[in-house]
Formats: structure tokens, C-alpha cells, sequence
């Protein structure tokens, strides 16, 4: 194979794995030998002990006993399909990444998700959703890894480990949603009073979509653009859904959970199978790339921010439609590997300290999830461009590499010139200044504002929606058992809304909290804010 690897024969992962599955007219042992029996074991008599050396029962079972591979660490509950791409070629000034410069399609296959439910876990929980998409473009993939919530609980992936073992369920029982794990959760929002941003998204009817055709999807980080001549702005990526965005209510969703528990995977796979294509436009709100990294006194680094729609509309790029399901759940769905690090030339990452620890976490995490260092050689993992990496064997490799040298430059091989410069669509790194600065673990002073955006959030409700709010808040922190917890959270309450927190106070049964000290006026710390009206743009 001219690209040094058989495998990647350029097939399209899309509409389903390309590798040999089954094949003739008879069912045979793994080594393509006929069977005559597949039903009954091979035993010493008919009523007599069963022979070690029936080969075929022995395949058959061992190969059972390790059909599972370890589930998701978080977001192990999903469902996906396969799509395309269509770019309106609007974003050419501002990125030379071809498949969104340019007009024209890509294909996609796209993974939602709960984040921590296990793999069989109900669909209608409250939860954020995972939005991940792959567009298996012709300059490399690149993945958009994102949540239908705006904003994260943590501002430095140093954390994530923390939050996450907080919101699982609890170490003793294992019973999510349980009472200890509600004080777990609550008592790390409390304490970590950045998580309250994202946890009133949460409680908000957010966390409850109807149906993942009617969820928004966000990239969350602020990533860079590169354009062709070298510009840069930096963006935040917008999935607005064709059908707009609903939810479900509490009463309903528990029905739901009851009823139908897989009621969102079959949704998306009825729609894709009848033709109702769901259908997302991508936009991007677009921000100078200046020194401070900041848009209108917000701070473009913290993941826990976002940036009011009214200071930056989000301007339309391209649309996507899922057009097909996947043939196989475990081929697709389970293996697809997704990871924020899948970039393409003219986009990328920032020094947004949630972003830098994923760029880390995914591909080591994966490399258990799949078994090795090799999962990009599975059909859905498949590059669609040519690959020709000198990354050789280990666990799982199906390459059979030609050549003697993998290394480079070398006189062997008659080597490849790897010296691409950007006019030949080369991965570069744009030569960003790092500041002179002293080693710290510190954050900068911008990340200290826990609470302006979540009360411009929850002013920006409707009553129905506030009153929802509440609700949630008070079921939820009426399942914690220590009291102090939920005065924590009660306190962390008043300071994004007084009447929020007296309401939920009201139905625990406890006191209101004291009025809160400032922040009460969102413009305190992010000036900007104060410009944006009542109206939370959907
Ligand atoms: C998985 C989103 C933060 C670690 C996922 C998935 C999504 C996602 C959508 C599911 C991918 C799939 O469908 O296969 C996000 C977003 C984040 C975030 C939007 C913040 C803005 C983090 C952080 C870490 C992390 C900070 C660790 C430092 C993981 C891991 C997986 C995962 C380990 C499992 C990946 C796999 O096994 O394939 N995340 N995540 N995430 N995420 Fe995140």
C-alpha cells in the first residue's frame, strides 16, 4: 500500500465497518473450519464429563468471556450515527481548515451521551449530555468533543478526577442518585463554588433534554483559528438543533426512566430509520485573539464562562445531518474514540487549563478502554486521508507495515518529505508568546468570579423555568443527609439569587440564608454583562 498502512485503504468508516465479518454458507470454528454441531459439547458418553479436547466449546465460551471491554470512565452510556457535513464556505477568512473554509461535505459519525450513568443506565436522567463529534475530513480527523451545557464544573482538569468521584455513586453501595450521593455531589458543589455555574444548568430543564435531536451542543473551550494568511482569531463552537431546544419535565422524565429507559437511543434511531434526519447548524462566535485572551472583561480561558450571545452572535458555518445508523453498536458506538487533540491544520487549542488536561486524558485513557496503543486501526477509527505515520506494532496492530525505517530522514525507504510547510496543509503550531512568568500553581484573578454568570442565567429564566430551578434544587438537596451540606449550598444559593434561595429553604424546611454579600450585581466582575438584556438567548 503506498500509504505504508493496508488497513487504511482510505474506505469510508461511514455507513459501517469495512473489516471481514462473516462470510459462505456454513457456520465454522474461528480457523474457518465447517461445524457439523454448535449445541452440544463433547462428552464421554451421553451422560458422561465433557472433553477438554472439544476445541469448539472451548473457543465458543473463552471467546464469550471476554466479550466486554471496560465501559466509558465517564459518558458510558451512548448512542451515535453516522453523518455528513455540509460547510456554507462562510469561514474562509478565518481558518484554512479546508472542510470549513471551503464548500462542501464531510462525513461525521456523532456520539451522544450521559456523562455518569453506566453503560446500562436510563436515558432521562439529570445529567449534561455529551455531544462528540468526528468529521472524518481529508486533512486528518478532527473531533469536537463537547456537552449540551455551555459551561464545565472545573476550571482546570487537575479536578476532574475530584468531581467525578464525587458525582459517581457512592463507593459503598454503588447507588446512584442515592442519598450519600447526593451529600458526595453536593458537597463538593458547595465547597467548589466554580461548579455553580454549570450545576444550575443542571438543575435548570437543561438537564433534561426531550431527545437529543432537540439538544444544543457547545465546544465549551475557546479554541484559535488560523487563516490562510496567518491571522488568528480565537472562537467557541455553537450545534444549534434544526427543531429547537426542548426538555422533558421531572414527572415526565421519571415516567420515562420507568417506561422506557433506552427512550432517547430509540428516538434518534426511529428518526434516523424513518427519514426524519435530525439536522444541527454550526456556528462560531468569533473574538480578537488578543494578549489578554479576554472578550468584553470575560475571561476566554475559563471553562466555567461563556460569552452572552448578544456580545458575540454566533455566525452560522454549516449544517449537519444524521443520516445512518450504525449496523453494529460495539464496532461503532462502543469503540469510537473520541479526543480533543484530533485537530486539523487551522485549528487550535488554547491555554485554557481544562482543555490542556484533556489533551492528556483521552487518548491514555482509550488505550485501556481499547487494549493498546492500535484502536485507530478500527474501521470507525479510521482515518478518511491517507495515513503515514512511523507508529509500529503493539497490541491489536492488523498493519502489516512495509519497509525496514521507520525513522526519519533515512536512505532506505526512499523516505517522504515531512517538511510540509502551510501551503501544503501541514499541521503547524502558530507561534503564540508565552508570557515570562514565574512557575505557579495559582489561577489568575478572573477565575474567582463563581457566580455572576449563574445568576445572569437563572434571571434570564421564565417563571415556569425558575420555578422548575427550584424544584430541582429542593428535590435534590432534600435527598442529602448531612444538614450542614445543604446550608452550604443554601448560602452558595443566596449569592446567585435571594428569592432562589429562599424558595428552595422553604421547601427543605429550613431557614432562609442571610442575604448574600456582593455579587449580587453581575456587572461587579464581568462589566460586560450589565449590557446583556433579561432575555437568555436559545
Ligand atoms: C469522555 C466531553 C472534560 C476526560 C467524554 C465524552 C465527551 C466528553 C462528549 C464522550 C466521548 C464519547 O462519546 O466517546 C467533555 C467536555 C469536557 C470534558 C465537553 C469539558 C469541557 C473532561 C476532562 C477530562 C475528561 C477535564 C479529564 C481531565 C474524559 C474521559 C472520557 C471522556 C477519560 C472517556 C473517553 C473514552 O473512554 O473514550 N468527554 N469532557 N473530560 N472525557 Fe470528557
Amino acid at each position: 500500500s503506498p500509504t505504508g498502512r493496508p488497513w487504511n485503504d482510505g474506505a469510508a468508516a461511514t455507513g459501517g465497518p469495512t473489516a471481514r465479518t462473516q462470510g459462505g454458507a456454513h457456520l465454522t470454528t474461528a480457523q474457518g473450519a465447517r461445524l457439523r454441531d454448535t449445541d452440544h459439547s463433547l462428552k464421554a458418553g451421553s451422560r458422561g464429563p465433557t472433553l477438554l479436547q472439544d476445541h469448539h466449546l472451548r473457543e465458543k465460551i473463552t471467546h464469550f468471556d471476554h466479550e466486554r471491554i471496560p465501559e466509558r470512565v465517564v459518558h458510558a452510556r451512548g448512542a451515535a450515527a453516522h453523518g455528513v457535513f455540509e460547510s456554507y464556505g462562510t469561514a474562509g477568512g478565518l481558518t484554512r481548515a479546508r472542510f470549513l473554509a471551503e464548500k462542501g461535505s464531510t462525513e461525521v459519525f456523532v456520539r451522544f451521551s450521559t456523562v455518569l450513568g453506566s453503560r446500562g443506565s436510563a436515558d432521562a436522567v439529570r445529567d449534561t449530555r455529551g455531544f462528540a463529534v468526528k468529521f472524518y475530513t481529508d486533512e486528518g480527523t478532527f473531533d469536537l468533543v463537547g456537552n449540551n451545557i455551555p459551561v464545565f464544573f472545573v476550571q482546570d482538569g487537575i479536578k476532574f478526577p475530584d468531581v467525578i468521584h464525587a458525582a459517581k455513586p457512592h463507593p459503598d453501595r454503588e447507588i446512584p442518585q442515592a442519598q450519600s450521593a447526593h451529600d458526595t455531589f453536593w458537597d463538593f458543589v458547595s465547597l467548589h463554588t466554580e461548579a455553580q455555574h454549570h450545576t444550575i444548568w443542571n438543575m435548570s430543564d437543561r438537564g433534561i433534554p426531550r431527545s437529543y435531536r432537540m439538544m444544543e451542543g457547545f465546544g465549551v473551550h475557546t479554541f484559535r483559528l488560523v487563516a490562510p494568511d496567518g491571522g488568528t482569531v480565537l472562537v467557541k463552537f455553537h450545534w444549534k438543533p434544526q427543531l429547537g431546544v426542548h426538555s422533558l419535565v421531572w414527572e415526565e422524565a421519571q415516567l420515562a426512566n420507568g417506561f422506557d429507559p433506552d427512550m432517547h437511543r430509540r428516538d434518534l434511531a426511529d428518526a434516523i430509520e424513518s427519514g426524519a434526519h435530525p439536522q444541527w447548524e454550526l456556528g462560531l462566535q468569533v473574538f480578537p485573539d488578543t494578549e489578554e485572551q479576554t472578550f468584553e472583561g470575560i475571561d476566554l480561558l475559563d471553562p466555567t464562562k461563556l460569552v452572552p450571545e448578544e456580545l458575540a452572535p454566533v455566525q452560522p458555518v454549516g449544517r449537519l445531518s444524521l443520516t445512518a445508523n450504525p449496523t453494529n453498536y460495539f464496532a461503532e458506538t462502543e469503540q469510537v474514540a473520541f479526543h480533543p487533540g484530533h485537530l486539523v491544520p487551522g485549528i487550535e487549542v488554547t491555554d485554557d487549563p481544562l482543555l490542556q488536561a484533556r489533551l492528556f486524558s483521552y487518548l491514555d485513557t482509550q488505550i485501556s478502554r481499547l487494549g493498546g496503543p492500535n484502536f485507530s486501526q478500527i474501521p470507525v477509527n479510521r482515518p478518511h486521508a491517507p495515513v503515514n505515520d512511523m507508529l509500529r506494532d503493539g497490541m491489536h496492530q492488523t498493519a502489516v507495515h512495509e519497509g525496514v525505517a521507520p525513522y526519519r530522514p533515512n536512505s532506505l525507504d526512499g523516505g517522504c518529505p515531512f517538511t510540509a510547510g502551510a501551503e501544503d496543509g501541514a499541521l503547524l503550531d502558530f507561534p503564540q508568546a508565552v508570557p515570562a512568568a514565574e512557575r505557579t500553581r495559582a489561577n489568575p484573578r478572573s477565575f474567582e468570579d463563581h457566580f455572576s454568570q449563574a445568576t445572569l442565567f437563572y434571571r434570564s429564566l421564565s417563571a415556569v423555568e425558575r420555578a422548575h430551578v427550584a424544584q430541582a434544587y429542593a428535590f435534590e438537596l432534600g435527598k442529602c443527609c448531612e444538614r450542614t451540606i445543604k446550608e452550604r449550598q443554601l448560602g452558595n444559593l443566596a449569592r446567585i439569587d435571594g428569592e432562589l434561595a429562599a424558595e428552595v429553604a422553604e421547601a427543605l424546611g429550613m431557614d432562609a440564608p442571610a442575604p448574600a454579600s456582593p455579587p449580587e450585581d453581575p456587572a461587579e466582575l464581568s462589566p460586560a454583562l450589565s449590557q446583556v438584556g433579561g432575555e437568555w438567548p436559545l
